[in-house]
């Protein structure tokens, strides 16, 4: 039976998934013209990077989406909301080049990720790996697919057997005490932990089954709107640390195949009392 939490009352118009399908397959094509060459670099933080590449897949992708729905909200990572709030229900959420460290330094783990919210709920995701070339889609209520083939997440329900993801991210290095000791505390407990940079791709991967869970703090709506949404389609559960309903705005993603989410919800909650020695 469908969850709930996963129904739509109306199909979606497929122009929208038509349209976040071209704008992604086009940005993936724009980043690998841009990818192992000379770049310009800025910096947002100490260790947060923006590239060219970054501001014209950006400008692209938004280009595409203005010229089919003028009139709907856009939220991109590299650039300005619109000065003026047409009031649409609908909002594009895009993050141009998700994993911009490993872009720069020429590892190939980076992708675009493509979601559109409707009076406030993600109602589709669209994630693009172009060195893979691997698009990942979902649609509420329609199931999660790899390049067209249906995603599930794994069935794995023993910690020690779990293969789990993690980031840390680049503006809360204060936090970075508490990620390193859960870090520490799931190595021993699952069989490894990895740490790709690109949370979109890790949230897609659990989708597909390739990881088992991921979790990570303070990232942004666009990181995490479409992937999280293919994890719950592909049957996954998405939830804050403590295992209460997940915010796209909020500080805590703990994403996994769901036969694994309450013990990593009790690793997480006994690694933070004590930390803050409240056990
Ligand atoms: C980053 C990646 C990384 C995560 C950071 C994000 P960006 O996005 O998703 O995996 O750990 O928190 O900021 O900056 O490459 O778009
Ligand atoms: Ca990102
Ligand atoms: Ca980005």
């Amino acid at each position: 039976m469908a969850n709930e939490s996963r129904e739509r009352a109306r199909p979606l118009d497929p122009r929208y998934l038509a349209v976040a399908v071209e704008a992604a397959l086009a940005a993936g094509c724009l980043q690998l013209q841009y990818f192992r060459r000379d770049l310009q670099i800025q910096k947002k933080g100490v260790i947060d990077l923006v590239t060219e590449a970054d501001l014209a897949v950006e400008k692209d992708i938004r280009a595409r989406i203005e010229r089919h729905f003028p009139s709907h909200l856009f939220l991109g990572e590299e650039g300005a909301q619109p000065a003026t709030d047409s009031g649409s229900p609908f909002r594009w959420i895009v993050d141009p080049i998700d994993g911009t460290t490993n872009f720069v330094h020429g590892l190939p783990l980076f992708c675009v990720s493509i979601a559109l919210q409707i009076e406030g709920r993600v109602e589709l995701g669209v994630v693009y790996s172009p060195v893979a070339d691997e698009l990942f889609t979902a649609e509420r209520g329609e199931g999660a697919r790899l390049n067209g083939a249906r995603m599930r997440v794994t069935r794995e329900a023993s910690m020690i057997d779990a293969l789990l993801v993690t980031g840390f991210p680049p503006q809360a290095s204060h936090k970075h005490g508490e990620q390193v000791a859960i870090f520490a505390e799931f190595l021993s407990r699952a069989r490894a932990v990895r740490r790709l940079g690109s949370a979109a791709l890790d949230l897609a991967y659990v989708a597909a089954g390739r990881f088992d869970a991921f979790w990570e703090r303070s990232l942004h709506a666009w990181d995490v709107a479409a992937g999280t949404l293919m994890v719950e389609e592909a049957g996954g559960k998405v939830t804050s640390f403590g295992g209460d309903s997940f915010d796209p705005f909020g500080d805590q993603l703990l994403a996994s195949n769901g036969a694994l989410h309450s013990q990593l919800v009790d690793i997480l909650g006994d690694v933070r009392r004590r930390l803050t020695g409240s056990e």
